[in-house]
């Protein structure tokens, strides 16, 4: 007899702040699942919640525990340089056993700049950065990964990842500037519990290889989420800066961050994949993470 989908495990490489609750959740569901991890920081915190756990580093060795068929959900981010993704080249040449799926959580950076413009998975990616062009390689190696070994491929275009623990509280407490109003554009978002639904959903998708755009429908610019989370944790509003003078002053990345903007479309994340954000009011999902942030202390 075949193996039942749910009898499949469960792999999250790259197993930290999504993963993390994406393994509770699979777990909750009755689950088999093994978390892959580099650091033992990484490995203790897992081993702590009761989550099974190896530890490998990309970079390096590569050591695959099971040689058993898996879903694999890939949250490991390409190397910080150059403009390919030798890290995801590394750990598919040493997959031993072909995988029932790969979800892999890309960015919606690979659209590159839109000038406030909506885009769909139809859009082709501009990507304007390094970083951007290492994730359209990651996707591009995935797809011909699946082509060439009958694996499904769900790719999820991720937005700015919020939660208890991601707000920039930090960033407001020490008064750090955001660009004046109206001098940046539309930006994109999803509350970790709705991203961790959505790789859920990623990973029972019964339709062929796929890209999925994720958000929760609102396209708040940056200045107007800052001060959003300010007000509701009761810090001082962010000083605003012209944006030329902001962008000499930041990293490279943040660089390229400030100077992109889009809408991004999440018709098919609704239609196919059946996800609806819970927290599709970012200040409900603000609160939701401030509240869950204080009752941990
Ligand atoms: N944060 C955002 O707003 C955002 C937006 C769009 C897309 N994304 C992407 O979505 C994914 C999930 O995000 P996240 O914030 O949950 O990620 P995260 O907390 O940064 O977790 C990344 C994981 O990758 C592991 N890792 C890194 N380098 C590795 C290597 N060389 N070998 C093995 N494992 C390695 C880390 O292990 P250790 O902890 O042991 O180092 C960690 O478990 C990431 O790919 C992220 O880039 C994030």
């Amino acid at each position: 007899m075949g193996l039942l989908m749910d009898d499949i495990p469960i792999i999250i490489v790259g197993c930290g702040y999504t993963g993390r609750r994406l393994a509770s959740r699979c777990m909750a569901n009755g689950d088999d699942v093994l978390a892959v991890v580099r650091s033992q920081a990484s490995l203790d915190l897992l081993k702590s919640d009761g989550v099974p756990a190896v530890q490998t580093d990309l970079d390096d060795d590569c050591r695959l525990a099971p040689g058993r068929r898996a879903r694999y959900v890939y949250m490991v981010p390409p190397p910080s340089s150059g403009i390919t993704d030798p890290r995801i080249a590394r750990w598919l040449s040493a997959i031993s056993c072909a995988p029932e799926r790969i979800v892999y959580l890309s960015t919606t950076g690979v659209y590159g700049d839109c000038e406030g413009r909506t885009v769909d998975e139809d859009t082709p990616p501009h990507p304007d950065s390094d970083r951007a062009r290492r994730r359209l390689d990651a996707e591009t190696r995935l797809l011909d990964y699946g082509a060439r070994c009958g694996a499904r491929i769900v790719i999820l275009r991720v937005p700015g990842i919020y939660g208890p623990g991601r707000l920039p509280l930090q960033r407001l407490q020490s008064g750090q500037p955001v660009p004046r109003d109206g001098e940046t554009g539309p930006g994109n978002r999803i509350h970790v519990d709705d991203l961790v639904s959505t790789c859920v959903a990623a990973i029972h998708y019964g339709g062929p290889s796929q890209v999925f755009n994720v958000g929760d429908g609102n396209d708040a610019s940056m200045g107007e989420y800052f001060r959003l989370v300010a007000r509701l944790a009761d810090l001082p509003s962010p000083p605003q800066l012209p944006l030329d003078t902001l962008l000499e002053r930041v990293s490279p990345a943040m660089r390229s961050f400030l100077g992109e903007s889009r809408r991004v479309d999440v018709s098919r994340m609704r239609q196919d994949l059946g996800v609806e954000p819970e927290y599709n009011d970012l200040e409900a999902g603000i609160r939701a993470s401030l509240d869950e942030e204080r009752s941990r202390g």
